[in-house]
């Protein structure tokens, strides 16, 4: 974890928050590298679970919703996003009552004092903020805590709009907030955090439900591991009674395997019945029911819904993609990210920098590819060793080399960066074996 935590902020992928200005806890700002690879999952989870598919529409709510909403969907509630604090008598910092490594951490700072710990008490992790001009009139809001309420607070806007058939999903990204008490693990648990979700409705029928759930647990699982992890660095795992959320009939994660702490929740699916439609329904008196025309019934829809972070996705990618290897008798750091994520797709060297016919080339090749794939660099800094290396280090497929034979034969050689192999390609079949 420490590796990526460094390579992350040396390669321009992740930074700390506001730095210079001593950072928040929890919040992270990505570089140039880093939004590339968000946009490349965020790309994939919109092409398959949305632009791919007849029966899901995409949408983009806001992020401050007024407080009725989380009234509504009992996020404000004692049984909502809320986690359990002890308060430690000795300095009054409180710590979350169910982590109890955080717990044991916090002792250790008292060294050898006995700590006596309050009763828990339940703290609301929805981060508020105010909209109007005075105090008076001034409207409480929340900057939303899930991105779910945002698609279900539209739903009368989809069907009066768009008319969907039953079954039909909405599908949305965005950020999220949540006062999160102990932030930890770099993208891990942050504060303010991106979320890729499916909200699919079906007809309300336990057989449906079942046969959904099952269907989108399998599609979730294929798409995760279309992001380049080994099957058995990933797993399902159902939550307990105690443990599901206030809204779920049923729960499952997938969860990755971490070198830093063993398993870990990567993405939630939750079957949340009409728990919010007719929540939203009770509280805002609009009539959220659905007609459907074959059955002439009319009826409240169940909700199936897929929830997973963009930035832990961004982590769990780079944990597993990183390797440490020897190549030519030289030892590398090497991102095996899938190519379909990599923020650079290739990258063009000229041979030599100071031989202006190679360097116009390269240029002329680089040009080139860039007009059909537009995430590729340019790279002339230092020797071709180190110009591997610096491209291995971020993930970059493939290297381009321009050389003396390039100006006779029209050939480059084209070095893969996974096993290091090097071919002699022509400059025109380079464009369909980069995007292959
Ligand atoms: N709408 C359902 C929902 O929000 P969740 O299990 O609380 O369910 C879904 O969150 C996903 O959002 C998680 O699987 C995780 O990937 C991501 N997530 C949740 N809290 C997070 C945090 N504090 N930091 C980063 N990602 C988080």
């Amino acid at each position: 974890m420490e590796k990526i935590v460094s390579l992350c902020k040396r390669r321009g992928f992740v930074y700390p928050s506001s730095e210079i200005y001593g950072g928040l806890s929890g919040i992270y700002d990505y570089g140039p590298l880093g939004v590339e690879l968000r946009h490349n999952i965020k790309q994939y989870f919109w092409d398959k679970f949305i632009a791919e598919r007849e029966d899901v529409y995409g949408m983009g709510a806001a992020i401050l919703m007024p407080a009725s909403v989380w009234d509504a969907s009992g996020h404000t509630s004692e049984a909502g996003l809320v986690d359990p604090l002890v308060e430690c008598k000795i300095c009054n910092e409180r710590v979350r009552a169910d982590q109890s490594e955080a717990i044991k951490d916090h002792e250790a700072k008292h060294k050898g004092e006995r700590v006596e710990w309050s009763e828990p008490k339940i703290f609301n992790l929805l981060v508020e903020s105010k909209l109007g001009a005075s105090e008076q009139t001034a409207t409480k809001v929340y900057l939303r805590g899930e991105i779910t309420q945002g698609v279900h607070v539209n739903f009368k806007n989809v069907l009066d709009s768009m008319h969907p058939k039953m079954p039909f999903g909405i599908g949305q990204i965005g950020k999220a907030f949540r006062n999160e008490i102990t932030p930890r693990d770099f993208l891990f648990r942050q504060r303010e955090f991106e979320q890729m979700e499916l909200q699919f409705y079906i007809k309300p029928d336990e057989e449906e439900g079942k046969k959904w759930f099952e269907y989108w647990k399998q599609f979730a699982w294929n798409w995760y591991l279309g992001l380049g992890f080994k099957k058995e660095n990933l797993r399902f795992r159902q939550h307990d009674n105690n443990e599901r959320a206030h809204y779920a009939k049923d729960a499952w994660d997938i969860e990755y395997n971490t070198p830093f702490a063993g398993w870990k929740e990567a993405w939630g699916m939750h079957h949340r019945a009409d728990w919010d439609l007719r929540r939203h329904s009770e509280f805002s008196n609009e009539d959220l029911s659905y007609f459907d025309e074959e059955t002439k019934d009319r009826y409240i829809p169940w909700d199936i819904e897929c929830s997973g972070g963009v930035d832990r996705a961004v982590l769990f990618v780079l944990l597993e993609a990183y390797d440490e290897d020897e190549l030519g008798g030289e030892k590398r750091v090497v991102l095996r990210l899938a190519k379909h994520l990599a923020p650079y797709k290739a990258a063009i060297f000229p041979l030599l920098k100071n031989k202006p016919e190679l360097v116009k080339k390269a240029r002329e090749v680089y040009a080139m590819l860039k007009k059909e794939i537009p995430n590729i660099e340019f790279d002339d800094n230092g020797n071709i060793g180190k110009r591997y290396r610096r491209q291995d280090e971020i993930g970059t497929p493939y290297c381009v080399t321009i050389d003396f034979d390039t100006l006779e034969d029209g050939t480059v050689t084209l070095r893969d960066r996974d096993s290091g192999e090097q071919d002699r390609v022509t400059i025109q079949d380079l464009i369909s074996k980069i995007k292959a």
